[in-house]
């Protein structure tokens, strides 16, 4: 079997906090993403699924451990443009204006990534515009001229223009509205994979992730407590914090219970 396209080994994230002392945020995490696999990390907020994703596409130092991607390691960014290899991580954030340009039309934005692509010989912008369920008239419009969901979309089609190898989308789902948030989520999955892509999809949502992940990892206070396939998660949970992750999921019949008080 071939090395996994990304590897996280014991890889701890720590801040400095002002006035001294330091937070460790990420905290001895250990777990493997393979190739053309989708990989859901669930916790609730504040757990450091953000400060891992962010160690993973070079913008975090991490303070312990290794991060390797496809075998070469994974080095905090200078100031200097971002390594070849490193292209190949393509992020989607819960607010696409921080994936997007609000200057420039949207066919713009994702020709450049096509341009970034050296692979790219049958993607066009009306293709990917299309993929993601959208009509190539659209491209010339700006993204404050779409809707949050339609904006969530093509910050997609902008990611996997570039030929990502590893797409991480940080809460992609989380600024839509319930009803459009399972469809994006399957879309991600979708596209991820018809572009041979590995997809890392982190959300709070434990109810979406499953649906649309291979396998998940649960994360608590800086460390994965769980892992394992989608179905052995939601099936059986091993551990305390995810059975309780569990039953703070809506019910069906409207009488399920959420977490007094926390971030949903
Ligand atoms: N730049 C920073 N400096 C200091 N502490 C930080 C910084 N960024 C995040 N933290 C802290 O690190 C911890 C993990 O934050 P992180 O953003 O990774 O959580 P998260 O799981 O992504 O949460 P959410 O679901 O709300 O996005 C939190 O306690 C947070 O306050
Ligand atoms: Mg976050």
């Amino acid at each position: 079997m071939s090395a996994p396209l990304l590897t996280i080994n014991d890889v701890s994230v720590r801040y400095k906090l002002p006035g001294g002392g330091s937070l460790t945020a990420v905290n001895q995490v250990s777990i493997d993403v393979a190739e053309s696999r989708v990989v859901g990390l669930v916790g609730e907020s504040g757990c450091g699924k953000s400060t891992l994703a962010r160690a993973v596409c070079g913008l975090e130092p991490v303070s312990g451990g290794e991060i390797h991607f496809k075998g070469a390691p994974v080095r905090k960014l200078g100031m200097r443009r971002r390594p070849e290899e490193l292209m190949r991580i393509q992020m989607v954030f819960q607010n696409p204006y921080a994936s997007l340009n609000p200057r420039r039309t949207v066919g713009s934005q994702i020709a450049d990534g096509l341009r970034a692509n050296p692979a790219s010989t049958s993607w066009s912008v009306a293709g990917l515009l299309e993929e993601v369920e959208l009509p190539s008239e659209v491209q010339n419009r700006f993204p404050h001229q779409f809707s949050g969901g339609q904006r969530q979309r093509i910050a997609i089609a902008r990611a996997i223009a570039s030929g990502p190898e590893l797409l991480i989308g940080d809460e992609p789902i989380a600024s839509l509205d319930a009803s459009l948030q399972a469809r994006v989520a399957g879309l991600m999955r979708k596209l991820a994979l018809e572009a041979g892509a590995s997809l890392l999809f982190i959300s709070h949502d434990l109810a979406v992730v499953r649906i649309i992940a291979d396998e998940v990892a649960v994360m608590n206070k800086g460390k994965i407590v769980e892992h394992g396939t989608s179905q052995q998660v939601w099936d059986d949970p091993q551990e305390a914090y995810t059975q309780r992750l569990l039953a703070a999921i809506p019910a069906v019949d409207g009488l399920g219970t959420l977490p007094g008080g926390e971030k949903i």
